[in-house]
């Protein structure tokens, strides 16, 4: 095949890509600023949690076909194909993307390549920036460059990263300028060849899907998380409404799960950012109904915090309190915006002595706030605790039965803010147990 990739960031995003993309057979040099970051990849050492990637990565850093480098002299002129994976995280000064990191790749690659070369943008982008950023190529090229750019976002979910990019659900690809889409099909054939669907477009559509899917997801779980709401205050249980609602084909049971709500690198950005732009765009009202789904998320927390308030009588001073779970979902050990962390932390605030354990998310969660306790494992977090809290949905947790907890808390009380535990069971075996969308009479009349 011989064509030569590099892969700009090496995120979650960026790494998996480069991983796949060795498997598919290219050359490939993933690029970051992060000597440390780089120098970790280089040993096939990959620094953060993803089911079946750091074997990819030792496969192809022992072939060769993968290396790694903080120098971007070394693939400017080397690769034919830029993709662009660096992060676009919230303005630290409001909800806009922050840009800069994109921008500065692109300049980057701009001032230094010579000849034919294709950029790829990846990264989740605010609407109209393809377009902006095909003029700072051109502002940046050498005059013996051949730059052309395309966009294809990039749709895969922590925890499936790898299946995600080998067998895409379909591919987009925003191809404006002569050759791109016949290189993406090159570089993208096995898929294609296996039939996954592909859209061709322009730069704003192809900008669009990736935002739209993750508005759209993120107001499914609020919408649901609304209607927990309603149960909490007058009765109905909320998993079977998402299960009847979810035999409707056209609505589907995907995403219907009330819990602590939604956290991520990704759907708490992405809505904000998106609101913003389009009120850049003039568009004030067009994309308000966001800012309701973002409220409904953040409520979901406090309902949790209100509920461990009520359970301990108002006792949260030195109460000894167990969360399991801290990462913003299963099979991750990213704490971007976890739901989990910041219900441990407001309990941890309100003077509880706090207690987490997560299989894998620990490490990250102790980065960020080292004042909590952490915990080796399940037994000793709900050792002697007063009231356990179930947050994330690990497997380990979701299989926990009252026996596994017996002898070992001080007092039966779990909230399970998952709705991943049989309440019938934890009530037979004598434990005061809630979950979200339950009806508490304590807390009528709050939300
Ligand atoms: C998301 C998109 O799914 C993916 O396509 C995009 O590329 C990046 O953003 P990810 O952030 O990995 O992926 O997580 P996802 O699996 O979408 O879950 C997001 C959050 O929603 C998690 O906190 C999860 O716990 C929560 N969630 C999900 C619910 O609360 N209820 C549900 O029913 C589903």
């Amino acid at each position: 095949m011989g064509m030569n990739i590099s892969v700009v960031g090496t995120g979650y995003l960026g790494v998996t890509h480069a991983a796949c993309m060795a498997e598919l057979g290219f050359n490939v040099i993933g690029v970051d600023i992060d000597p440390t970051k780089i120098k970790e990849l280089s040993h096939g050492n990959l620094p953060f949690h993803e089911p079946g990637l750091p074997e990819l990565l030792r496969k192809h850093v022992a072939s060769g076909r993968l290396r790694f480098t903080t120098d971007y002299e070394e693939i400017s002129s080397w690769a034919d194909v830029h993709f662009i994976g660096v992060g676009t995280p919230q303005r630290a000064d409001g909800h806009g993307a922050d840009m800069r990191y994109v921008d500065a790749a692109v300049i980057e690659l701009a001032t230094r390549i010579r000849g034919k070369a294709l950029i790829v943008g990846k990264s989740t982008v605010p609407v109209g920036a393809a377009r902006r950023l095909r003029t700072l190529i051109e502002e940046h090229a050498h005059p013996d460059a051949e730059i052309t750019l395309a966009w294809n976002p990039e749709f895969l979910r922590e925890g499936f990263g790898v299946k995600d990019t080998m067998t895409p659900d379909r591919l987009v690809f925003g191809c404006e300028e002569p050759g791109s889409e016949a290189l993406l099909r090159v570089i993208y054939s096995r898929a294609l060849e296996a039939g996954t669907p592909v859209i061709i477009t322009d730069f704003e559509t192809a900008e669009l899907v990736k935002i739209a899917a993750n508005a759209f997801l993120a107001t499914k779980i609020s919408f649901i998380n609304s209607f927990a709401e309603i149960t909490e205050t007058i009765g109905g249980d909320i998993t079977v409404l998402a299960d009847a609602l979810g035999h409707d084909a056209r609505i589907g049971r995907k995403f219907l799960n009330a819990g602590v709500g939604f956290g991520g690198g990704c759907l708490p950005k992405d809505i904000r950012a998106l609101q913003a732009r389009t009120s850049e765009l003039g568009l004030t009202h067009t994309m308000g109904f966001l800012a309701e789904v973002d409220e409904i998320n953040l409520r979901r927390r406090e309902r949790v915090v209100r509920l461990a308030h009520v359970l301990l009588n108002e006792q949260l001073v030195g109460a000894r309190v167990a969360v399991l779970g801290v990462s913003f979902k299963p099979d991750s050990d990213d704490v971007r915006d976890s739901p989990a962390l910041d219900i441990a932390v407001r309990l941890f605030n309100a003077g509880a002595d706090v207690l987490v354990y997560d299989p894998k998310g620990n490490q990250n969660a102790a980065e960020r706030f080292p004042r909590l306790h952490y915990a080796n494992d399940l037994a000793e977090a709900v050792a002697q605790a007063d009231l356990v809290l179930l947050l994330t949905e690990w497997d380990e947790f979701k299989a926990l039965v009252p026996a596994d907890l017996e002898g070992l808390v001080a007092a039966r009380r779990i909230i399970d803010g998952r709705n991943v535990l049989s309440r019938s069971q934890w009530k037979d075996a004598g434990w005061e147990i809630v979950g979200m969308g339950q009806h508490h009479p304590p807390l009528d009349g709050e939300l």
